[in-house]
This record gives structure tokens, C-alpha cells and sequence, in this order.
């Protein structure tokens, strides 16, 4: 995104120009963006030539799917749901690993039956169940068993997954229990150590923790593992910051730990890849003049857009349109939910907004689409992708007949 003569552009397509075209509020990602993103995470690893498996949790678009797909990447899943959408999308199964604590029977069914590359167990009542399967279809599972080590990423407290008291993984000593457990097993065959210590990390101590975490786990089990599934978590900048992650060193630490093992490298990258890539067009309703603020009244909300009511995130909101009129008032950005928690952002001044102006609300790409509901009744807005100066729906938005 970028402004030419005031004008915000996505692309070559002006963003003001699409909120014609298009009902507001609406997601609007780029190509081009997305393609860089991917370049780029393939060039940060370039050394460790791993497998990059999409987290489908943060968006799941078919079309989205279909354009990582042609770039070479797997799918990491959590539910049957999205184990199909990423089979729909034409991702080889030989590419998809499927995590989360509460894999249903019917779900690991499903996933051992269409031979995907690893399940990645998190704990040892799910390890029990995957063998009792196989044992029924005669089959040797390859599984991934999931590590919690036990270490605290500093990103947001609701969004992180590696400390003893999160639900993920399996601490040292019961990894190590059941590894010597299956061991000689004819039906488990655990290939891979996965983690995954949470999301948004700027910082790379955290990582370089894990891999010494690790490694030592790898000593202790004497287990030859084929994999190891690094997760995803790397943070993003929201302009707000200008933190930003060293994957040099994170990468250093990595090719390290690949001279001593031979093994392939596996991530699941989510927000990384797709955050950046996309914003939120809407438009003002109204201007509510309070004594002590303006409430810029958006015809988006919670529902459209759930991570600043839910984790208190902030996204930049930016007009299509610039002005030179600055208003020195704070102006609290809402939307039309009957709840107080309903409000992206407050700012100390903005520029002077009416009726109808149209603004972005920026990195939305990854669970911004995906934490959507109908709450208030609202139908789920459309995702449109720009590639160069052309557009092209590829999710419209509910029809509002069909969900009352
Ligand atoms: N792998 C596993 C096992 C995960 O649990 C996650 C995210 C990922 C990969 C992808 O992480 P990423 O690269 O996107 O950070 N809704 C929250 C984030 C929840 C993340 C859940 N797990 C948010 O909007 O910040």
C-alpha cells in the first residue's frame, strides 16, 4: 500500500475506487504481497531448505490456498475442516501435518487415511488413541510428538502456547517416556519433534532458547527423528513498533543444530506469511461529536474484525483519502456492535472525517477473515485480491436472506 497524490493505492488500484465497486466493509489483500512474503521467508531459511507448512488456522481462503499452494508450500491444519480445505486446494498430503490438543477419533481416522506426512500428538491419551486406529487398519502411523519446553515468548499473554502452564505439548519428562514407550512399536512411528512457543515473537531469545531445549531433548531420548517442526510464531511489524525478528540468528541457531542431526526442517508459518498482506476497507457511518471525543462510528466491527476486542491489538487505520485538516481531539475508532469492546483504536488527533470517507484498517491478513462472525446478526464481509491493477472477488460476502 502506498499513497500517490493523497490517494491510498493498493497495488496499482486505487482503494477508494474498490469501496465503489465493492459493499464496505470488505477484506482486500495483494498479490503481490503475498508473493514477496513467501519469497522472503524461503530466502530468511534459505540454508535449512525446510518444508513450509501454512498455518490454515490464521486464514483459510481457497483462493489464498491455491496461490500458496503454487508456490510450493504445505498446509499445517487443526481440524478436519481445514484438513479438507487445504486437500481442496490441491496441497499434496505429503505436505500436511495436522496439530491441536483435541484431535477427535474421527478426525485422526480421516487424517491417517489420507496419508498425510505427520499427525503431531500432544499428549500421550491422543498417542494411545492413534495406535489403537492403526492397530484396526494394520497401518504404521507416522506421528509428530509435540514438546512443551517450558518457555515464555513475551508476546501477548493470550497468545502464548510454550510455558508448563499452556495446554500444548507434553512436558520434558513425559516426552521422554513416551518416546521410550513406542519405541519399537509396529504401528507408531514417531518421526518428528515438533513445538510451536506461541505467536507474534519480535524477539529471538526465545527461539534460540528453544533450540538449545531441543537439542538437549534430542541427547536425552536417543530417538533418531527425521523431522523437527519448529512451528511458526514469527511476528510481524504492525507499524507501530519497529521491532522487528533477527532471523539470522534464529536461522544461525538452526543450521547449527542441523550440522549435528540430520534432519529435515519443517515450519508452520501463519502471520508471517499472510498479516501483512491484506486490510480492511470501510467507511463512516457517522462522526458522534462527545464533549471530550469524536466517536468515528465505522461500518465494521467486532464481528468483521475480532483481534482488537479479543487481545487488544492495534492495527493503524489509514484514510483512502488524505487530508491536510488535522483535528487535535481524540477520536475513538467503533464500530455498530452493542458492546463497549467494540472499538479498534483511539488516536490523540486525526484528520477530519465525514459521512461516507472510506479507511483501511491495516494487517488484517492473517485471523482477520477467519475470527469473523455473525454476532448482532451480521453477514461476513467479502475478500477481494488485487494482483497489479486487477481485482477479483474471492469470497463474497454472505448474503444476508440466507443467514436469517
Ligand atoms: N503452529 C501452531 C501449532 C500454532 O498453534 C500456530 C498458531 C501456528 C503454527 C501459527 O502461528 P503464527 O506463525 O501465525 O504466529 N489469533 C491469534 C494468534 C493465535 C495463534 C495460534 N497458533 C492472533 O490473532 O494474534
Amino acid at each position: 500500500m502506498r499513497y500517490n497524490k493523497h490517494r491510498l493505492f493498493i497495488e496499482k488500484v486505487n482503494a477508494q475506487s474498490i469501496a465503489k465497486k465493492v459493499d464496505t466493509p470488505f477484506y482486500c489483500y495483494s498479490f503481490n504481497k503475498l508473493k514477496t512474503n513467501i519469497n522472503n521467508f524461503k530466502k530468511n531459511f534459505n540454508k535449512i531448505d525446510p518444508l513450509i507448512c501454512f498455518s490454515v488456522k490464521s486464514n483459510n481462503n481457497l483462493y489464498i490456498l491455491r496461490i500458496i499452494k503454487k508456490f510450493g508450500l504445505g498446509a499445517d491444519v487443526v481440524s478436519k475442516g481445514e484438513l479438507l480445505r487445504a486437500l481442496k486446494a490441491g496441497i499434496s498430503p505429503n505436505k500436511i501435518v495436522f496439530s491441536g490438543v483435541g484431535k477427535t477419533k474421527e478426525e485422526i481416522n480421516f487424517a491417517i487415511d489420507k496419508k498425510i506426512l505427520l499427525i503431531n500428538a500432544e499428549s500421550e491419551d491422543e498417542i494411545n488413541v492413534i495406535n489403537k486406529i492403526a492397530i484396526k487398519k494394520k497401518k504404521k502411523v507416522n506421528v509428530g510428538l509435540r514438546l512443551n519446553p517450558n518457555i515464555d515468548a513475551k508476546t501477548l499473554k493470550k497468545i502464548s502456547t510454550g510455558r508448563n502452564e499452556d495446554k500444548f505439548g507434553v512436558p520434558e519428562k513425559i516426552f521422554l517416556k513416551i518416546i521410550r514407550k513406542f519405541n519399537s512399536s509396529s504401528t507408531i512411528n514417531i518421526r518428528c519433534l515438533s513445538v510451536h512457543i506461541g505467536s507474534q515473537i519480535l524477539d529471538h531469545k526465545p527461539y534460540l532458547r528453544m533450540i538449545r531445549v531441543i537439542e538437549n531433548i534430542i541427547k536425552k531420548s536417543k530417538n533418531k527423528f527425521d523431522y523437527i517442526d519448529l512451528g511458526g510464531g514469527m511476528g510481524i511489524d504492525y507499524g507501530l513498533n519497529s521491532k522487528k525478528l533477527n532471523y539470522k540468528k534464529y536461522s544461525s541457531s538452526i543450521e547449527r543444530l542441523l550440522k549435528k542431526y540430520k534432519v529435515k526442517f519443517i515450519f508452520e508459518p501463519g502471520r508471517s506469511i499472510i498479516g501483512d498482506t491484506a486490510c480492511l476497507i470501510t467507511k463512516v457511518i457517522y462522526v458522534k461529536s462527545s464533549t471530550k471525543k469524536n466517536f468515528i462510528i465505522l461500518d465494521s466491527a467486532m464481528n468483521d474484525f475480532m483481534r482488537p476486542a479479543l487481545y487488544g491489538s492495534l492495527h493503524r487505520i489509514i484514510p483512502t483519502v488524505k487530508n491536510n485538516k488535522i483535528l487535535k481531539k481524540i477520536h475513538d475508532f467503533v464500530g455498530p456492535i452493542c458492546e463497549t469492546t467494540d472499538r479498534f483504536l483511539t488516536l490523540k488527533k486525526y484528520q477530519q472525517l465525514k459521512e461516507n470517507d472510506t479507511l483501511a484498517i491495516c494487517d488484517v491478513g492473517a485471523y482477520g477473515i477467519v475470527l469473523a462472525s455473525n454476532y448482532n446478526l451480521r453477514p461476513k464481509p467479502a475478500e477481494v485480491l488485487i494482483n497489479n491493477s486487477s481485482l477479483k472477488i474471492i469470497s463474497k460476502r454472505e448474503n444476508i436472506n440466507k443467514i436469517i
